[in-house]
């Protein structure tokens, strides 16, 4: 069982959980993700490591509530447990030669991108974030962003915060104005990183996306995070998450996203039925 220490609500819909959890905590690194199960009983989910503290044995997740699982984990307090939590999982973000980087969010997907622009901050690069939100009240991480970026651009969709628009026009406008980038890394929704790698294509910048495929086991053995890339296949679980963006099929991976929709939402559709009659 695993200790909830701390707990706290970003957005309506988005929660910071720090979990006692000392073994991961000792060994992750950014770029990684653990599995749990919120009850004994529940479904495995993984979350990526959102930050750690060596010393005190805790690692830090953030998660959006989107269905079943990310409800219920919702629901646990400070001082609560949860069942399972095992990692860290997946191979670290590649920090090697990167001396100057672009780092692109979006949503939910900042959750991940915080602890890599954290990472490269600490290493002494320059560090150029972009995030994007659909709106103000979305916003998360701000002020943690600020501390690690030399430059922070936020966008909102519909102009309620920051610049008005989504995160591949301050991305383009860099390069038009001469940014040279040794590596743009994009996490986010699908349709994001595909643009975000059309955008860097014509000045001949690399793009490293995290793919977030629907994963079971996380150890390589189920296939169920099978992506293609560059014409193979690859289990984001071991292989990744993090992929060369110029060779995701991503038309390919947002056909196997949707594939359990309907199992998804009769799942949901319980969950928001049981909580109901907790409350
Ligand atoms: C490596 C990795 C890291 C992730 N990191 C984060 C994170 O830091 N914060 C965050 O909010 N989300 C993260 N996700 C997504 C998160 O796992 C899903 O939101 C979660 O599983 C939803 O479960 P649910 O039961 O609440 O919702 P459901 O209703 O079951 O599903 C909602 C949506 O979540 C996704 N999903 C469902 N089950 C899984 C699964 N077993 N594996 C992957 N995706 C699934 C699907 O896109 C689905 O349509 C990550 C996913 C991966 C693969
Ligand atoms: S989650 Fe099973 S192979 Fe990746």
């Amino acid at each position: 069982m695993y200790r909830i220490l701390k707990k706290r609500r970003l957005n309506p819909t988005v929660t910071m959980m720090d979990i006692y959890a000392p073994l991961v905590a000792k060994k992750a690194r950014a770029g990684q993700f653990i599995i749990l199960r919120a009850d004994s009983d529940g479904e495995r989910i993984p979350l990526t490591v959102a930050g750690y503290d060596r010393e005190a044995g805790w690692v830090k997740i953030i998660f959006q509530i989107v269905g079943a699982t990310t409800m219920s984990l919702d629901k646990k307090e400070e001082g609560e447990y949860i069942s399972d939590f095992v990692g860290p999982l997946g191979c670290p973000t590649r920090t090697e030669g990167i001396k100057k980087v672009c780092i692109v969010g979006g949503g939910v997907g900042c959750a991940i991108a915080l602890p890599v622009a954290q990472e490269f901050h600490k290493l002494g690069a320059k560090v150029h974030t972009i995030v994007g939100f659909r709106n103000k009240d979305l916003l998360i991480l701000e002020e943690e962003f600020k501390a690690c970026s030399d430059k922070l651009t936020v966008m909102t969709d519909d102009g309620s915060y920051g610049r008005k628009g989504v995160v591949t026009e301050p991305l383009n406008e860099a390069f038009e104005s001469g940014e040279r980038y040794d590596e743009v890394i994009a996490i986010g929704p699908l349709v994001m990183m595909k643009y975000v790698v059309q955008t860097a294509k014509p000045y001949g910048i690399p793009v490293t996306v995290s793919m977030n495929p629907i994963m079971i086991d996380g150890t390589g053995m189920c296939g169920g995070c099978r992506l293609t890339v560059g014409g193979k296949t690859k289990f984001a679980c071991v292989d990744g998450p993090d992929f060369n963006g110029y060779e995701v099929d991503f038309d390919e991976a947002a056909a196997r996203s949707s594939m359990y929709a309907e199992f998804e939402k009769r799942e949901r559709e319980a969950a928001c039925n049981l909580f109901k009659g907790v409350k």
